[in-house]
């Protein structure tokens, strides 16, 4: 099947390809009124980036990169001049008056908005706790945003001018800016524990012109006649529908025929839901907890081989460098694993090599059925288990949990502000369904001790994990070996607090303009 022309000049550049600028600014609003909000929408409008510029942008950047060999954030940095770029979503509450149901209509979980839902994720019930959603610094019961911006640059200063005069806009029209926070990439794109992120992402299925192989995804592969098709070794094609509304979604029971479109509102065509969740993490605490259990797990004789660099590891699920636990196991790689195949990797089958498109092989990597090198409740194995078979089905069915995301840390790195604690993570990322997507990961996943893969009660995700069914918040960790000797290890600390957050809906242009026109 001829896969689905991508309307790139309506899709906001966020969504896909990605701002991945390495400075981001969120602001979030509360409204001054219907008509206001109208206002101020139709003057957003010439700003917000779409699809098409951010492709257009990105292709000329790595094409320079790759002249220049640099890459990553400092491909950013040798830019001549700097782009600043907008993206807009709003709350349920505001839609709900501005247009009525249909978007409230789409999904439960976002009608009824993250703060009811929080205790449902798994978060503090404790209103002493600074994880409460009382609490929370914006999407709290009382401080839920109406509107949400993001905006990003390659470059610090015209940032900050961009915000400076957002600011003044929003504020110009009456609203309020209820909380307003950078994000920047920090080296080598590590999350704040030190872990790389970004690695593993879903490539979104579409052509971004009339010629029949001008993909979003652009194919890196020659793929085998059966199973998932990737775009490039690790990343496998999924149908936009699961991202964006209007398209075909994915097939539950087949890895490469679509299925039907979900919602064929034109509201909502070619928008995304967007999740927002401000994840403050404790590095001290991590830090101390995990050294702890490492010496914990010592006292086991067949387990004393398990030092603190490996324990975080196993329950990351890679090494800091990015490299997965499979193609490593006993310490961090010697060398740099390639970029072609540090996403190549299953848990339940041994992956077979993979050709590239320019002739080159891709190895693949030996299976890891029982958890034994990458355990069942590491937490990139808790939210993607890849070829295993989950409790809600066959892995075709996991292709339809994927999410697009576009989080990016706040705060100093541990090391430049050692005895600053406000950092960690402002977590982004789009769906179309928050329900069976983002919150299906969370409480049928990452905060259950079977799940996915069952069988097994083998602990929580502990790095994204939370067991509020509890006073205590306990939450643990088993550690096998190939002779099944088993070990637990648990803490009642969370490493990872939300402090923050929202669902939105991140309409395309031409949903903005009936907005800012109606
Ligand atoms: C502070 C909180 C978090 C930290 C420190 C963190 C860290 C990481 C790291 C280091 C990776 C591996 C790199 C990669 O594959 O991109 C990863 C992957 C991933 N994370 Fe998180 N993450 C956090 C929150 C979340 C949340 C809230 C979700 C949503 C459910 C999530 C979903 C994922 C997914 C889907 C992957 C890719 C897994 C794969 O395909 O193999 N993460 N995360």
């Amino acid at each position: 099947m001829i896969e689905p022309l991508l309307s790139t000049d309506q899709i906001q550049a966020n969504i896909a390809p990605g701002f991945r600028f390495p400075f981001q600014h969120l602001i979030a609003v509360k409204s001054g009124g219907a008509d206001e909000i109208r206002r101020l929408i139709s003057e957003l409008l010439p700003q917000v980036t779409t699809m098409d510029q951010a492709l257009r942008f990105h292709e000329s950047r790595l094409e320079r990169a790759r002249q220049s060999y640099n890459f990553g954030i400092s491909s950013f940095r040798a830019l001549e001049s700097h782009p600043l770029w907008v993206n807009v979503a709003l709350g349920n509450e505001l839609l709900m008056s501005l247009i009525g149901d249909s978007v409230n209509d789409a999904d439960r979980s976002f009608r009824l908005g993250l703060h009811s839902r929080s205790f449902a994720l798994g978060d503090h019930r404790d209103p002493a706790s600074e994880g409460h959603r009382n609490n929370w610094l914006v999407g709290g019961p009382d401080n839920a945003a109406d509107l949400f911006l993001i905006i990003g640059s390659s470059d610090d200063a015209t940032l900050d001018e961009g915000v400076a005069s957002l600011i003044d806009t929003i504020e110009g029209n009456t609203h309020t800016v209820i909380y307003d926070e950078r994000g920047n990439r920090l080296e080598n794109d590590q999350e704040h524990f030190g872990f790389r992120d970004g690695v593993s992402q879903p490539a979104m299925r579409g052509r971004v012109s009339a010629g029949t192989h001008d993909f979003l995804a652009k194919r890196r592969v020659r793929n085998l006649p059966t199973g998932p098709e990737w775009a490039s070794p690790g990343s496998p094609l999924v149908w936009p529908g699961e991202f964006v509304f209007g398209y075909p979604r994915q097939n539950s029971n087949n890895f490469r025929d679509p299925s039907s479109i979900a919602n064929t509102d034109d509201f909502l065509k070619n928008g995304s839901f967007l999740v927002f969740r401000r994840l403050k993490q404790d590095v001290r605490l991590f830090r101390e907890e995990t050294d702890k259990m490492a010496s914990e797990l010592a006292a086991h004789s067949e387990f004393s081989h398990i030092d603190a660099e490996l324990l975080r590891a196993s329950i990351v699920g890679r090494w800091p460098d990015g490299t997965p636990m499979q193609q490593s196991p006993d310490g961090p790689p010697a060398q740099m694993t390639s970029e072609e195949r540090i996403n190549y990797f299953g848990y339940g089958d041994e992956t077979c090599p993979i050709e590239l498109a320019d002739g080159r092989i891709v190895q693949g990597t030996d299976a890891d059925a029982d958890g034994i090198v990458c355990p069942f409740h590491a937490h990139i194995r808790k939210v993607n288990p890849r070829d295993r078979s989950t409790d809600l089905g066959a892995e075709t069915n996991t292709m339809k949990m994927r999410i697009l995301r576009r989080g990016i840390p706040f705060g100093p790195a541990y090391e430049d502000a050692p005895n600053e604690n406000n950092r960690g993570l402002l977590f982004l990322c789009y769906q179309t369904s928050i329900r069976d997507q983002f919150e299906q990961l969370m409480f049928r996943w990452v905060n259950s001790t079977v799940n996915p893969e069952p069988g097994n009660n083998e602990g929580h995700d502990m790095i994204l994990g939370q067991n509020g069914a509890a006073t205590d918040r306990e939450r643990f960790c088993v550690f096998k070996n190939a002779s099944g000797s088993e070990a637990t290890v648990s803490t009642r600390k969370d490493w990872v607090v939300p402090t923050g957050g929202g669902y939105f809906f991140c309409p395309s242009i031409n949903s903005l303009n009936q907005l800012a026109t109606a």
